[in-house]
């Protein structure tokens, strides 16, 4: 796959770290020294950021890979690290969490007042028969309980399954049933775009064929009736808001399972990506500190993730949390009442610290600089990305248009496996190319190799691999040790295959190309959809585009883009004539795509992802495969109806 990257052009524009905040950054470039001489005693300097209930004898057992176990022997409470040292440290005065509801008042919920809940939850849920080990169902929106309900589980050592508010009953049901939970925690319903939805129905679904599932765990939010089971149901304002609210925190094996959490696979049935205790929350602490640059006394946080996915298992409740920071967590969508929402909360709570994703970076492109410049965004000193490849484009104008030219943007390569970042810039230390994660962790082995395995050179591309075990890696899939050998470990033995493909630039920078299952081949040639993408959306008419490989003939895979214009421009064969011509301009004309369909919306998971499965069936002509992941299942009818009328 090298030939072709090699030719593709890359970014030339670079920005180092200013000097005010390379002044007051919590780390220098010495800490990718010290890591590189050490690094098993780097990862346990590490983790001494954290507090332990009885020290490890071993930093890392390698003897079965890859099943690694991280701090050998070593004992601690996750909840304790995230919670009750702090108040212990004399800060439960601090905020922990400022939730913003859709719509209301803000709440502010301080350490001490988050030691009380979660002593409550964790024994309510004791009371409810959780024992250590079993596992707990989470299925629940974007409220502060969430989080107390994550805590509480890791606190009585019960790993939990969150499973994402917007994933349907079946999605639901597979998870609890894989996963064989005793107790799932849901609400009546939840806020969305100004009405309440309900929830509980679908968990009644999915548990009606569940009999793991001994209680339902009941939040009251929107209010609304729900059907009642008594034998099975409980209200939480009956039995945790009435608990007991201390309860001595219990310390557990290094390596006890802390989540399980599902992802997609190349195969139907998802992934439950297990993580366990004392590895993850070091890595998770230690990058929540030196890429967001935290000063916890000052700084205020704000993650837009849902804790339904990684990035807010790691970058909302334990990351953050484990380093006693203060964070605003937000209940609604972007839009609701309207289009500055977000900004109108980096406003109002004076939010230091952004991280998002792309997507949504693109969505505030499409919808105009206007909008923010409404707002007071001076607060803001840090912003960061994660999830997608970042275009150039939109990283430039999340520099420009919301971080007013003065933040560094640290773009985040990680994944649900990894548990934590792994390769990004560190704000005080590395430059920032637009559209580039830079390199690897202090403490992280990434590579770039070829087909055979080899690593390749400066400009060169082909698959990432991680060369060395970290301490919040996967410990497994849950309960199939061998898929998980096969899908991660099978390709090079050595190396963990994180299925992403990326090359060098000159300077040896990483840049992320996207899937390799999203990479095309077209006539012998491998192009990134990310790069064809980012070459549509450079042009002023494009506000988001996504590009899918579909089968062609001749070509073996033709280039099919979906693109979105901006406000008032006009579609029409010119158009597409010009794009097509543009695409060939930015990157070669091997990339210009075969087909340009201009469509109203994108199909996109409630986490931003672009389904390209469901493109690549518009694409060829199939009937759409599953669309319930879907943030919008409409979108679909939406495409096809417009591509119908004679796009
Ligand atoms: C992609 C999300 C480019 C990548 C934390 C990875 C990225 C997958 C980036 C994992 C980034 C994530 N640049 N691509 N900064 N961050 N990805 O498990 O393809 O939801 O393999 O974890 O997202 O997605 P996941």
């Amino acid at each position: 796959m090298t030939d072709t990257l090699e030719n593709l052009a890359t970014e030339s524009r670079s920005f180092p770290p200013s000097p005010e905040f390379v002044a007051q950054s919590n780390v220098t470039a010495a800490i990718y020294d010290e890591a590189a001489a050490d690094r098993l005693g780097f990862w346990a300097e590490q983790a001494q950021r954290l507090d332990w209930a009885q020290p490890w004898t071993e930093v890392l057992d390698w003897s079965d890979a890859p099943f690694a176990k991280w701090f050998v022997g070593g004992r601690l409470s996750v909840a304790y690290n995230c919670v009750d040292r702090h108040v212990d440290n004399g800060l439960g005065s601090r905020a922990a969490i400022i939730f913003e509801p859709e719509s209301g008042e803000a709440e502010t919920i301080t350490y001490a007042d988050l030691q009380k809940r979660v002593s409550q939850a964790a024994n309510a849920l004791t009371e409810l028969g959780v024992e250590a080990g079993d596992r707990v169902a989470i299925y629940m929106p974007m409220i502060p309980q969430a989080v107390v309900a994550m805590l509480a589980c890791a606190r009585i050592g019960a790993p939990h399954s969150v499973v994402f508010g917007g994933f349907s009953a079946e999605a639901l049901r597979s998870r609890i049933e894989d996963a064989e939970a005793k107790v799932v925690i849901t609400t009546d319903g939840q806020f969305r775009r100004g009405s309440s939805m309900p929830l509980k129905p679908a968990v009644d679904e999915a548990v009606e064929h569940c009999p793991t599932v001994q209680k339902v765990l009941v939040v009251r939010r929107t209010g609304d009736d729900v059907a009642w089971n008594d034998e099975r149901d409980v209200w939480w304002h009956d039995v945790v808001a009435t608990a007991p609210d201390t309860h001595e925190a219990q310390d557990f094996d290094a390596e006890h399972p802390l989540f399980i959490l599902y992802t997609s696979g190349t195969t139907g049935k998802p992934k439950g990506i297990l993580h366990t205790s004392g590895g993850y929350l070091t890595q998770a602490s230690y990058t929540h500190n030196t890429v967001f640059d935290l000063k916890p006394e000052t700084d205020v946080y704000w993650c837009t993730a849902d804790i339904g996915w990684v990035t807010g298992h790691s970058y909302i409740v334990y990351g953050p949390l484990s380093n006693g920071a203060t964070q605003v967590i937000y209940e609604g969508t972007p839009d609701t009442p309207h289009k500055g929402r977000w900004w109108e909360i980096v406003q109002k709570h004076k939010v230091s610290i952004l991280y998002t994703a792309p997507t949504a970076i693109r969505t505030f492109m499409k919808w105009g600089a206007d909008i923010p410049a409404q707002y007071d965004l001076s607060s803001l000193r840090l912003l960061g990305s994660v999830g997608e490849p970042i275009n150039p484009e939109a990283w430039m104008w999340y520099r420009d248009v919301i971080g007013g030219g003065r933040c560094p943007i640290v773009d985040t390569w990680w994944q649900t496996e990894t548990g934590a970042m792994m390769i990004s810039p560190l704000p005080g230390v590395t430059e920032c190319k637009p559209g580039s994660a830079m390199r690897a962790l202090p403490g992280i082995g990434a590579v770039i190799v070829d087909d055979h395995g080899e690593p390749v050179g400066p400009g060169g591309g082909g698959y990432l691999v991680l060369s060395e075990p970290w301490p919040s890696m996967l410990r497994g899939i849950w309960g199939d040790p061998q898929r998980y050998k096969d899908t991660y470990w099978s390709r090079w033995p050595q190396y963990y295959f994180a299925g992403d493909g990326a090359k060098y630039d000159e300077d040896g920078a990483i840049w992320l190309l996207g899937r390799v299952d999203d990479v095309m081949n077209v006539s012998g040639h491998r192009i990134s959809t990310t790069e064809v993408e980012s070459a549509l959306v450079s042009h002023p008419a494009v506000a988001e585009a996504a590009v899918v490989g579909a089968t062609d003939e001749t070509t073996g895979q033709g280039i099919v883009a979906f693109v979105i214009l901006r406000g008032g421009i006009e579609d029409g064969p010119e158009l597409v004539q010009e794009l097509r011509k543009h695409v060939g301009h930015e990157i070669g004309p091997i990339a210009k795509p075969r087909q340009i369909l201009v469509v109203p919306e994108l199909p996109k998971t409630r986490s931003g992802k672009i389904m390209r499965r469901l493109l690549r069936d518009v694409a060829e002509n199939r009937s759409l495969g599953d669309v319930t992941t879907l943030a919008d299942p409409t979108i679909m009818n939406l495409i096809q109806q417009g591509l119908g009328a004679g796009n």
